[in-house]
């Protein structure tokens, strides 16, 4: 299979390239596209063969269920069971990257949901994902457009790099906005409960849903209702060090110092710091990733996921990674990094 490329303006995407891709979602093909977050793999949610497609592209488990993307409130009703007052809460966020967890309806086929009596469901804010399931016709289910286990991706090439010859079409619509995943919210139970952190920080979810259920993220899956946060997810392939605790002058220190070690070793080494943080490695012999401006996590966040392919492109066998404090998008920066470092997380400071 040839994976086509279909190039677009991010705010004005051309009318006929939705309409021919939409064409081709709503007869069960797969087309992968920007959203305000990451790229999606699409499916029409309507269609189990299609959708069974999509886990076999990404070689995702299949217990693994996924999100149902619509292009406008009216099209939710249909999909779920009942619709708690905490939605009407939320509803400020949409159309933007916040996932709710619902009651399904008998609409949703299994193969979405992974035989779950819930499902996933968002209104992405990007014009070509709006444009893209409003031609469509249906709604389309879309995990995140990368093989299994490697960084979601946030530019197209991304997305070639692990699907390339294994899904029809892609559409270009440049760098994505967030660069993180939506975050997915439970409303399916008594209280409401943060299942994975993401876009939207956790306080301006609570500041719309007071009893919010957060727990810290938890490195190695304990407590998750979220199945695809059992499984190891957001990393690359080179193994991930996360530098935690002390000042982030202790840290740079320690890992200038473990980063000469390995380097003495032989090892190939790669570090992704702000650009001002970076400059404390000067005449090393390292790859380096940039997350922006040091102090505005907008930026890391961003950047965080190409940093992490970049790197692994640069042939690095160790990435140097320094942590977040657990405050707005710092949850979620700390929460994919811990995923990526599988355990290696190395204390300062104490
Ligand atoms: O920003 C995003 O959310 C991106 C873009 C493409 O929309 N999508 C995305 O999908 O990140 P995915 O499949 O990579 O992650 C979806 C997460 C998984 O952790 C999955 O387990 C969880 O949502 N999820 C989906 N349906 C669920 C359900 N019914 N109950 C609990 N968790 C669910
Ligand atoms: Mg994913």
């Amino acid at each position: 299979m040839r994976t086509r490329v279909l190039a677009v303006d991010a705010e004005h995407p051309a009318e006929e390239v939705l309409q021919e891709a939409g064409a081709a979602l709503r007869r069960g093909e797969l087309v992968a596209f920007p959203t305000e977050t990451v790229y999606g793999l699409g499916a029409n949610a309507f269609d189990p063969r299609a959708v069974r497609a999509v886990f076999a592209a990404k070689e995702r488990p299949w217990n693994d269920p996924l999100i149902v993307h619509l292009a406008d409130m009216s099209d939710l009703p249909p999909l779920v069971a009942r619709l708690p007052d905490a939605v009407h809460a939320l509803a400020a966020f949409w159309p933007g990257p916040l996932t709710v967890v619902l009651e399904k309806s008998a609409r949703v086929p299994e193969e979405v949901t992974a035989g779950l009596p819930t499902v996933a469901v968002r209104f992405p804010a990007h014009p070509v994902a709006r444009g893209l399931i409003e031609a469509a016709g249906v709604p389309v289910a879309a995990p995140s457009a990368n093989r299994l286990s490697r960084p979601s991706p946030t530019c197209a090439q991304d997305v070639l790099e692990d699907l390339d010859g294994r899904i029809p079409r892609v559409i270009d619509g440049g760098r994505t906005v967030y660069g993180v995943e939506s975050t997915v919210v439970d409303l399916s139970g008594e209280r409401p409960v943060l299942l994975r952190p993401g876009a939207i920080s956790a306080e301006d979810v609570s500041s719309h849903l007071p009893d919010l259920v957060t727990s810290p993220p938890a490195p190695n899956g304990e407590a998750f209702a979220s199945p695809g946060l059992l499984t190891r997810h957001y990393s690359p392939r080179a193994r991930l060090a996360l530098f935690v605790g002390g000042t982030a002058a202790e840290r740079a220190g320690a890992m200038k110092q473990a980063v000469a070690r390995w380097i003495a070793a032989g090892t190939r080494v790669g570090v992704m710091l702000p650009s001002e943080q970076l400059l404390a490695f000067d005449g090393m012999a390292i790859s380096r990733a940039t997350l922006g401006r040091s102090g505005v996590v907008e930026e890391a966040a961003r950047r965080l996921f190409g940093a992490m392919r970049a790197l692994d492109r640069a042939g690095v066998e160790v990435i140097a990674a320094s942590g977040y404090d657990l405050e707005g998008l710092g949850r979620t920066l700390q929460d994919r990094l811990l995923r990526a470092a599988e355990g290696r997380v190395i204390a300062v400071g104490r």
